[in-house]
């Protein structure tokens, strides 16, 4: 017999598809020489497995599109809000909801309403559009993410945890008045998509709420955080996702959330929070910056769909064939020895370039440079997840230099066929192979803000 273990599936079957274009080595080449060299500026339709983000990308199911039917289009008091917020009180817990265009709406609302300019913004690993944000609001960015998490070979089985001593010293250091808040996001997307305990952001809430100090829970996937901790945490293998999502939330004051990810839609978001004054204040930002406070910047009908696919996203069955694929990729990938971040986090398989391009410094962009050729050999799309995405220090000007330089191969929920994921795999050993005779990049155009987006490069000789 083949199987040395009983096979898994997907609850669920195709019934509409996108055509794919299939093009030539050579037609990339010039693709990507036209996009300088970053995957973000290609086109769409001359990418052929698009492994770029997980964000948006999702295939919604006939429930959804059902749903999308049944948009209440009203300016105000639409049907669809209502029923969202009653899914997010029942599956995250949080007591009042202010939908957003997506995450970083969201991200742009809170940072504003509680950050003072001078402020401490602490969290377990940055996120590019939070930590941007943060910033813009006069606060800086402290990251205490425990140290494991800076490593691509450590295996611990939840590396997103919160360092508790890094946040107490942060907070005896400048104060707990200077603190605005800690931001805890789960998965971390940046650590590779790594999880959270149960019993770290526990003990993360009692040490904030000792300081007074609120937990905002970057709750963008923390469905797959749940998933982890059924299958990683004692004491909760026998627990639905659904129960662990409401504990784990319980321990944060309110959440930021980008319904792209877990929610299984193409567009939307939303803060939630228990505090009356805060939501009070919240509500008065997002007429000024997204639209009224029941739709947020959001059609009814994608509230609609936002809120059955939470719904969807929830079930057990559904998020362990979301995992199980990602890391269908991760060990087939392991097979040809790739060097990879470990243990596979929950939405992506990271490579890591400094491993995988040993040859060539990190000031000449290894991750971009695997990227773009990933692409020429084979039409997949990854991102650069590095000294790139990292940017620059707001005071010195200097490029951050992050320790991990890494191709992020992001996996769309309910989108690919195991099949796909082979030709990717085969694709990335390939490079593998012939690593030794790539060359690294030359930044030609660098954009003022998350410049990893439009950034350009040339190839050097
Ligand atoms: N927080 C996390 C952890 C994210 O991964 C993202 C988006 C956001 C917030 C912002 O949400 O895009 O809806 O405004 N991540 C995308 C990605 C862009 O590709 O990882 P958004």
């Amino acid at each position: 017999m083949k199987f040395t273990r009983r096979p898994w599936a997907e609850p669920y079957k195709i019934k509409v598809v996108e055509p794919l274009k299939v093009t030539t080595r050579e037609y990339r080449e010039k693709c990507i020489r036209e996009a300088g060299y970053n995957t973000f500026l290609l086109r769409s339709e001359d990418v052929y497995i698009d492994l770029l983000t997980d964000s948006g990308t999702n295939a919604m199911s006939d429930y959804q599109w059902a749903g999308m039917m049944l948009g209440d289009e009203a300016y105000a008091g639409s049907k669809n809000f209502y029923y969202l917020e009653s899914n997010v009180q029942k599956y995250y817990g949080y007591k009042y909801l202010v939908p957003t265009h997506q995450g970083r709406g969201a991200e742009h609302l809170l940072s504003q309403a509680l950050i003072k300019p001078g402020q401490y913004v602490p969290g377990n690993m940055y996120f590019t559009t939070t930590r941007l944000h943060q910033e813009l609001a006069g606060g800086t960015f402290v990251d205490v993410i425990i140290d494991e998490a800076h490593d691509s070979q450590s295996n611990h089985p939840f590396k997103g945890n919160v360092d508790l001593q890094k946040f107490e010293d942060l907070i005896k250091k400048v104060g707990a008045d200077k603190v605005a808040y800690i931001t805890v996001g789960a998965t971390v997307n940046m650590a590779g998509g790594q999880p959270v305990s149960m019993a770290n952001i526990k003990e993360v809430y009692a040490l904030a709420n000792k300081h007074g100090i609120k937990v905002v829970l970057d709750a963008t996937r923390a469905m797959e955080n749940a998933y982890f901790i059924q299958q990683r945490e004692e004491g909760y293998k026998d627990k639905p996702i659904a129960e662990i999502l409401k504990e784990f939330c319980s321990y944060s004051d309110c959440a930021t959330m980008s319904g792209k990810k877990d929610l299984l839609v193409n567009i939307g978001g939303f803060v939630a929070v228990n505090d009356w004054d805060l939501f009070e204040e919240l509500r008065n930002m997002v007429v000024v910056y997204e639209g009224l406070h029941t739709y947020g910047g959001l059609a009814g009908r994608d509230m609609e769909a936002m809120s059955r696919g939470m719904e969807e996203a929830i079930q057990d069955d559904y998020m362990a064939s979301r995992i199980k694929q990602v890391h269908y990729l991760g060990e087939l990938l392991d097979e040809y020895n790739i060097p990879m971040v470990k243990p596979f986090g929950g939405h992506a398989i990271f490579l890591d370039a400094k491993r995988f391009y040993e040859h060539i410094p990190q000031e000449q962009y290894p991750a971009q440079a695997l990227a773009a050729d990933l692409y020429v050999d084979s039409g997949v799309r990854g991102m650069e997840r590095g000294i790139v995405s990292a940017g620059r220090n707001k005071e010195t000007g200097e490029e951050y230099k992050p320790k991990l330089e890494l191709v992020r191969l992001t996996i769309p929920r309910r989108v690919y066929t195991q099949a796909h994921l082979d030709v990717v795999a085969y694709s990335v050993a390939e490079l593998y192979e012939h690593r030794k005779s790539a060359k690294g990049l030359k930044m030609v155009y660098e954009p003022r803000y998350l410049r990893f987006f439009q950034a350009r490069f040339e190839k050097l000789a």
